[in-house]
């Protein structure tokens, strides 16, 4: 493991299509093994215009070979938390699955349905001779989503980008690899989902099972599969999109992280989830 002291607030976890942030300047590169083992990539800090730091980690490998059922969402956390991150600002590229929600635009959802399949290391506290629960029924950071929505949406208004961003919505979290039927994607509609992706489980729920607060900034690739009359999702359309997408994830990235940084050092947005974990085990104890 690093030292730990590296007193980094806030982390970044990039999805797919997003590989680096821009306008920071490199630190150094951390290789740090944890208790679950290795993080998806190194986690590379680097230094905002302040000289205050921010984490970055790649989901899925810096050349994308982790796929979303292996990435190794409890080492990614663990060696977050490790260096001292409190917040962390996570990016997924999801489908669509409303009308209103374009390729292209932006989605901070607040509520998530879980379709994984049960095959995905999801907790810290399973075999440790204690029982645990973590409150999940808010899965992201209520007030981190707060503080960061209206500062993305105000990025993303701006006329080089022109990009809507959606607030409120339920993402539904997939196993894949293979993507939704058109009978699936239909359902998920019917449930309440608004967008669809492989990855924010476990993510959100080891994040608070750590105690950090934790909000998803998403971009739409592509329709899923419900629109009948129309072609479902294919990897050529999702990976077409990513490069646009990716550059507006690293402007808003860019734009957000020092207000981000700014209050999480004031201890403003994480009186929520801080101590959020201090009456979870049920294990009696003389
Ligand atoms: N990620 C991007 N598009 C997706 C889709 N349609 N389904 C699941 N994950 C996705």
């Amino acid at each position: 493991m690093a030292s730990g002291n590296e007193n980094v607030l806030v982390g970044c976890i990039g999805g797919s299509g997003l590989y680096h942030l821009d306008n920071l300047t490199f630190v150094k590169k951390l290789d740090i093994t944890t208790p679950w083992g290795k993080p998806s990539s190194p986690i590379t800090i680097s230094s905002l215009p302040s000289g205050d730091l921010i984490a970055f980690i790649s989901r899925h490998g810096p050349d994308h070979s982790i796929s979303p059922s292996e990435v190794p969402g409890r080492a990614n956390i663990a060696a977050l938390k490790h260096i001292g991150v409190q917040a962390v600002i996570a990016f997924s590229a999801v489908g669509s699955l409303r009308e209103e929600i374009a390729p292209g635009h932006f989605v901070i959802p607040d509520q998530i349905i879980d379709r994984t399949k049960g095959i995905r290391e999801d907790t810290y506290f399973r075999g440790i001779g204690v029982v645990m629960h973590s409150m999940f029924g808010e899965p992201f950071s209520q007030k981190l989503n707060g503080f960061v929505a209206p500062r993305v949406e105000a990025i993303l208004k701006k006329a080089e980008h022109n990009v809507e961003l959606h607030t409120g919505k339920t993402v539904v979290c997939m196993e894949g690899p293979a993507f939704s039927t058109r009978a699936e994607s239909l359902m998920y509609r019917q449930w309440g989902g608004d967008i669809i992706n492989m990855s924010v489980i476990p993510e959100a729920k080891l994040a608070r099972e750590a105690e950090l607060d934790y909000t998803l900034i998403c971009t739409s690739t592509d329709f899923d599969a419900w629109r009948t009359g129309h072609a479902p999702v294919t990897v050529e359309e999702v990976v077409k999109t990513f490069h646009t997408n990716s550059a507006n994830a690293r402007a808003v990235a860019a734009g957000i992280l020092q207000d981000v940084h700014d209050v999480v050092a004031e201890g403003k947005v994480l009186d929520e989830i801080k101590g959020s974990m201090r009456f979870s085990c049920v294990t009696k104890r003389d």
